[in-house]
């Protein structure tokens, strides 16, 4: 025998026999350290570990899928003997409670269960998808919805979340965008970061706060081709500038645990990646809660060719770091030969199970009543209902508005309300939806019908879904057109049409939607486009036929009367653009933070180039068949009332390394009506040792202004902002000159430059 398999022999047989030692009932009246809720964290873990058999290690580290209702006597038998540490998307509430009684009080060592769900735009409430609510650039307002999310399913007995959704996106392709936060790093981690906070709330052990987890780490939004599962190519420079800022700053924010991934990156598969999770995760970000795999994805690296069979998914799964296993078995079935093999040292078991413990100390499941009742889920509260309205009306981006269309007098007279998505209720939840119930749900048709009156109010679905392409419905639409005063047309994309596995390859209305439009636009009545979707969609031949577009994402619950707040003006659209809006799906991936490229395209330049190769004008990186810049930019969105920016300062134009400065700008409401302005702050880095973005996202503010008001936005920058990573991880900041604007959007607003110096 080699002297590593003998170290690793003795090890396995110190383990196993400190296991059979500890197998014997615990003394009776003595209560264990780890059960005193007194005792330091770390010494409670360590206490545990020490009593348990590498089995009950194994089975902390093991989360079922199954978990049939009726509870079935099969799984309660499995969880008293310690087969499992976590359940996930399982059970009815009162199924939930029994089974944590008996892991507390007919398991060996009483180590609670914890039961996770997917609870990602709320759980009963349903708040808008992620990029919906993303659109709202209104972290208090996302930490509150999530707040609401995490009470309402603790109460339904739940303590973990596989959310927030953090993996930047740019590609509209790709299903999932609908559950990130756009394609912004800084955004998305200061988005993902506060549904961090509502979720965990104050203190991760109160009753009501459920655990986060990040996901899917890391760069699942890079699949090629926007194709979901697929591939991903990142370097390492643009991982950690771009693909990592969001986990770095959800672990800042205390996330509990972290989900790795189903994609293959740079070659290695997500979980079974050591570099993802052992190196940045562990080492340089000294992470100490635990790593779930995503569903199946540790057995998915025989398919992907990086696992020989289940058993080489096994050991690499826990050798990169992947604490629990979701869904699949593989750790459950092979841990234990591999350990008694040699092949698993048995401290890797001890580091994942100490990880686990550590979330579930920390989460005080150890110290709460066995008996607590999970409730039953409750119908929403007012209160989660007002944040539901506030928030998706907060989402909703107002993107065309000619003639001032909107918004629309209550004493207009007669609409029709005419589109597929009008009256669908889940459609208008969205993806990623297990508890949200229809019956909940208020859609535009109910909510305008309720604000005009019935009578006011001419209903014509059009089309049966919005997919549908029979014509049968358009007469009918004309014709609610023609006795109306105006047109409502709700058009989109279906629930089924975004989210996991739902990536499309054409990014244009489905169906005959686009041809509905065309129809009910001929009579000429002023037409208002309202878009449910869970991508950026392409639809200019819709924006050509209307006098107003609202972008409205899936926005969840409340959706139909926020939707009319901002119709009639009782809400002012404030929302703006977290995903670029290509002007057709040939530029995705399309994104403002991109690099300039040696060639960069005048603005409007189209067309073929003139002269010869050797002569470089025209010869510039652009399409000849349609403008390079996209439809609608980051940042974008309009208001009923109108800002002008002015009057841009910066406080030195000199800055040493390591100080600050303040960029500040003038704001005014020069409109007719109040509104809130979301005010962006971009630099750019003009020379750097790796090229930089021609802009970045260093701050914004929302701000609320009566008309003729007046406000001063200041931004501090220090040089820390300013940094960005090398590869290896080294964080730089470098001496040069910097492009910086103070702007309503991605694409304009006022510049300055100042200079980084030693
Ligand atoms: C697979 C999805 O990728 C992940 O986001 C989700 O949390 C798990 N399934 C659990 O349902």
């Amino acid at each position: 025998m080699n002297p590593r398999r003998l170290l690793y022999a003795i090890a396995v047989i110190v383990t196993l026999a400190a296991g059979l030692q500890t197998a014997r009932p615990t003394q009776m009246n003595a209560t264990p350290p780890y059960k005193d809720p007194k005792l330091g964290l770390e010494q409670r873990i360590a206490d545990l570990l020490g009593r348990m058999t590498l089995d009950e290690k194994i089975g902390q580290m093991c989360q079922s899928s199954s978990f049939p209702h009726p509870f079935s006597d099969q799984v309660k038998g499995e969880i008293r003997k310690g087969r499992w540490g976590s359940f996930l998307n399982a059970g009815e509430p009162r199924d939930r409670a029994e089974a944590q009684r008996i892991a507390l009080s007919e398991s060996r060592l009483g180590i609670p269960l914890i039961f996770g769900r997917d609870v990602i735009h709320g759980y009963r409430t349903i708040f808008p998808i992620p990029l919906g609510q993303a659109a709202s650039w209104d972290p208090d307002l996302i930490r509150q919805a999530a707040r609401i999310a995490g009470r309402e399913a603790s109460g339904a007995g739940i303590h973990w979340t596989f959310a927030p959704m953090i993996d930047i996106a740019r590609d509209p392709r790709w299903g999932r965008i609908a559950e990130g936060l756009g394609e912004d790093p800084y955004l998305t981690a200061t988005l993902g970061a506060a549904m961090v906070r509502g979720f965990q709330g104050e203190s991760l052990s109160a009753p009501d706060s459920i655990a986060a987890c990040a996901k899917h780490y890391v760069g699942y939004g890079a699949a090629e081709g926007g194709r979901d599962y697929n591939t991903t190519w990142i370097p390492e420079n643009l991982l950690r500038n771009v693909y990592l800022r969001p986990f770095r700053a959800a672990r800042d924010a205390g996330a509990a645990t972290f989900m790795s991934a189903f994609n293959d990156l740079n070659g290695v598969p997500t979980s079974g990646n050591a570099f993802t999770l052992r190196q940045v995760l562990r080492k340089e970000w000294k992470f100490d809660g635990f790593v779930v795999s995503d569903w199946d994805s540790v057995i998915e690296m025989v398919p992907h060719g990086y696992a020989a069979d289940l058993k080489d998914a096994a050991l690499k799964g826990v050798q990169a770091g992947v604490d629990m296993e979701m869904s699949s078995n593989s750790y459950a079935v092979n841990l234990k030969s591999l350990v008694e093999a040699g092949r698993i040292a048995p401290t890797l078991i001890d580091d994942a199970v100490r990880n686990i413990l550590r979330v579930k100390f920390r989460m005080g499941l150890f110290d709460r009543s066995a008996t607590a009742p999970a409730g039953s889920t409750s119908a929403p509260t007012p209160d989660a209902l007002a944040t539901a309205r506030k928030l998706a009306a907060e989402s909703i981006v107002l993107l065309k508005n000619e003639g001032r269309v909107l918004p629309l007098a209550k004493s207009i007279g007669r609409i029709a309300v005419i589109g597929p998505l009008a009256d669908s209720p889940v459609d208008q939840m969205g993806t990623w939806v297990l508890d949200g119930r229809a019956e909940d749900v208020r859609t535009p048709l109910a909510a305008l019908r309720h604000a005009l009156g019935e009578a006011q109010v001419l209903w014509a679905q059009g089309l049966k879904n919005s997919r549908d392409t029979a014509r049968d419905g358009f007469a009918a639409a004309s014709e609610a057109a023609r006795k109306s005063d105006a047109v409502l047309l709700f058009l989109g994309e279906e629930q089924i049409l975004s989210g996991e596995a739902h990536s499309r390859a054409f990014l244009s209305l489905p169906g005959a939607q686009a041809q509905l439009v065309e129809e009910v636009a001929k009579t000429g009545k002023p037409a208002v486009a309202v878009i449910l979707a869970g991508r950026p969609l392409t639809f200019q031949e819709v924006t050509a036929k209307v006098q107003a577009v609202l972008y409205a994402w899936h926005p969840g619950t409340m959706g139909g009367p926020a939707i009319a707040d901002v119709l009639f003006g009782d809400a002012i659209p404030s929302g703006k653009l977290t995903a670029t809006f290509p002007r057709t799906v040939g530029q995705v991936p399309i994104y403002y933070a991109h690099m300039n490229t040696g060639r960069p395209p005048s603005p409007n330049e189209l067309g073929i180039p003139m002269g010869n190769p050797v002569d470089p004008r025209g010869y510039t990186s652009k399409y000849l068949d349609v403008d390079y810049t996209p439809e609608y930019p980051f940042g974008f969105g309009l208001s009923y009332t109108k800002f002008e920016y002015s009057n841009m300062r910066l406080s030195a134009a000199r800055l040493p390394l390591g100080g600050s400065l303040t960029a500040s700008a003038d704001i005014a409401n020069s409109g007719g009506m109040e509104g809130d302005e979301i005010v962006q702050c971009y630099v750019r880095d003009l020379v750097g040792s790796i090229t930089r973005p021609v802009r970045e996202l260093k701050a914004f503010r929302r701000i609320h202004l009566k008309p003729g008001e007046k406000r001063t936005v200041e931004f501090r920058l220090s040089t820390d902002d300013l940094a960005f990573y090398k590869d290896g991880g080294e964080l730089v900041a470098e001496p040069g000159m910097f492009h910086i604007w103070i702007a309503p959007d991605s694409a304009s607003g006022l510049k300055g430059e100042f200079e980084v110096v030693r």
